[in-house]
């Protein structure tokens, strides 16, 4: 639809309305390649804006999703080994979504995408250690000896961990389910943390993000977030 140039450019965030009039008025705004004139109207699909000599694009919608991302699918933007991508699961998003943070090939669960660079920056900040809960299945059992010294934390290659909250949920056969909660998000952090126990990783899956949870999102589906959510992720200190 065809909208005044000043709206446009106000709306690409370039500057007030009123300071755009301005910009027309002393001929700093070209419309198809001529001087353009107060009044006139532009639609950006079709037509070429330069202001002050630079092509005048859209501001993009800023969009934040809550991805159940399933195992066999790799949350980086490339692959070389030509693996499935978690943007294969939001093809039908127009916005170049990116993923905030990682999660492992084999681990499934909670994982935000955005094109929100200030949402993404928040979210994955070391300083702000958000808390992150993770269901794990282990072959093995959970100790109350090994709950402790999650709390205390363990000593990995990368220095100690945190204190974690492991909360048993139950044993089947040989494996054992817990709830991780975790402050950190180091690379493998949950299954290095295992292994130092002494368990081995049959299943890992993200299931919070601070208030987040999966709640009714299946496993390769995604849902937007609400304003109210991501007003509360940017918020998070
Ligand atoms: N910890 C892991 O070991 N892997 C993940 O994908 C996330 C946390």
């Amino acid at each position: 639809m065809a909208e005044r140039l000043q709206k446009l450019i106000a709306q690409a965030g370039l500057a007030s309305r009123r300071e755009a009039e301005r910009w027309i008025e002393a001929g700093k705004v070209f419309l198809n390649g001529q001087p353009a004139k107060l009044g006139d109207r532009a639609d950006l699909t079709i037509d070429q804006i330069q202001v002050n000599g630079k092509d005048l694009t859209a501001a993009e919608e800023k969009v934040t999703i809550l991805l159940n991302k399933p195992r066999g699918y790799v949350s980086t933007l490339k692959d070389p080994e030509g693996r499935r991508l978690v943007t294969d699961l939001v093809a039908d998003i127009p916005q170049r979504l990116f993923p905030v943070g990682r999660l492992d090939y084999n681990t499934e669960g909670l994982l935000l995408m955005t094109n929100d660079g200030e949402l993404a920056q928040q979210v994955s900040h070391p300083s702000h250690q958000i808390e992150k809960t993770y269901l794990v299945k282990v072959r093995g059992f959970l100790t109350a000896k090994m709950v402790k010294r999650l709390e205390l934390g363990l000593i990995l290659e990368d220095g100690k961990t945190a204190p974690a909250k492991a909360t048993k949920i139950r044993t089947s056969g040989a494996n054992c389910w817990f709830e991780l909660t975790i402050h950190e998000g180091r690379n493998r952090q949950v299954r290095r943390m295992c292994e130092d126990l002494g368990l081995s990783v049959v299943r890992l899956k993200r299931i919070r993000l601070d208030f987040l949870g999966l709640n009714d999102v299946i496993s390769g589906c995604y849902r937007r977030l609400t304003t109210n959510e991501i007003q509360l992720l940017k918020k998070i200190k």
